[in-house]
């Protein structure tokens, strides 16, 4: 049995997935544009990522944009069965790297379209709607218009699942009485906890939510409670942050990002790390948005 089985399968819509994944965005070149410097060595990550036993990969189509989905294909096409391609739509990239809503029905089926020639796949296993009224944080507003518009390429086997990013917990509900939504993607970690209630709400229906940034993103997760944590357990940082995620609800599935196969392992070893209650409470000093709860 794989390690990273121990954190148990998680049922994402209707493919089963080991909650412990990996998210393949720092693949990309810096700024998350153009190439990586080490191409070969993208490759490599990649196939330790399958040799792992790991069945989730996130990517989307504007790393890069294209650079991540075709790296994937180069790296691990024909797929095994059992592997599952999470992506997302609903944004573009300028060419100075910049992040711009594509979210008309004409955009989405590009972007499927561009997603499925990139990946070499008939079908997308799950597609997330990128919300974008805020690039950076959940902002309300109506999501029927494109939401509806994947729905439609659903309906035309392009899709098996969708999800949705970077959403408010009104834009959850607003989905889910458009079409089945099998995951949320939003960010959330030891530092930035907004989405608590969200989380156990989605809990109750088995609905996955899959953390964006789980290791703090573009500024790695750094404090003194972490660290005196790490020292306690006997692990690193990165892995009690991923740790903590595990352990905090049984729907969150983990998409750590890295361009390294050291920390690949290392955050594969987080499965095995239990969390007690004093380092959890000494943990929860890290938090925030915990009003929300
Ligand atoms: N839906 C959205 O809007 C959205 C937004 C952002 C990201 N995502 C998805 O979420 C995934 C995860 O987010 P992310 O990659 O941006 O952030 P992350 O997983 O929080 O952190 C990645 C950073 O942590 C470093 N890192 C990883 N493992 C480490 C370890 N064991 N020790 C020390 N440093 C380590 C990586 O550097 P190294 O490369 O050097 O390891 C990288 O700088 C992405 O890959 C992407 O698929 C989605």
């Amino acid at each position: 049995m794989a390690e990273v089985t121990r954190a148990g399968i998680f049922q994402l819509g209707d493919l089963s997935v080991t909650r412990m994944g990996y998210g393949a965005m720092q693949l990309a070149g810096p700024h998350v544009f153009g190439p990586p410097k080490d191409r070969a060595a993208a490759i490599v990550v990649l196939r330790a990522v399958v040799e792992s036993g790991i069945t989730h990969i996130d990517t989307s189509d504007f790393y890069g944009p294209h650079v991540t989905n075709q790296l994937i294909r180069e790296a691990l096409h024909p797929y095994p069965d059992a592997l599952t391609i999470v992506t997302k739509v609903g944004a573009s990239r300028g060419s100075d790297a910049s992040w711009n809503v594509a979210s008309s029905a004409a955009e989405l089926e590009s972007a499927v379209h561009d997603n499925l020639r990139n990946l070499g796949l008939d079908t997308l296993d799950v597609v997330n709607l990128r919300v974008m009224f805020d690039v950076a944080a959940p902002t309300e507003g109506d999501i029927e218009e494109p939401l509806t518009a994947l729905a439609e390429l659903q309906t035309k086997g392009l899709i098996r699942n969708i999800g949705l990013s970077n959403v408010t917990a009104q834009q959850v509900a607003q989905g889910r009485a458009i079409t089945s939504i099998a995951c949320v993607q939003n960010m959330y970690n030891l530092a930035h906890r907004n989405d608590d209630t969200l989380i156990d709400s989605l809990a109750e229906d088995g609905i996955a939510y899959v953390p964006f940034f789980p290791l703090g993103g573009f500024s790695p997760l750094q404090a003194d409670a972490l660290s005196h944590a790490a020292d306690q357990c006997e692990a690193t940082p990165m892995q009690v942050a991923l740790a903590w995620l595990l352990q905090r609800s049984p729907n969150i599935l983990l998409i750590p990002g890295t361009s390294s196969v050291e920390h690949l392992k290392q955050n594969i070893k987080s499965v095995n790390l239990h969390l007690p209650e004093d380092v959890l409470s000494s943990l929860d000093k890290i938090g925030s948005g915990k009003t929300q709860d």
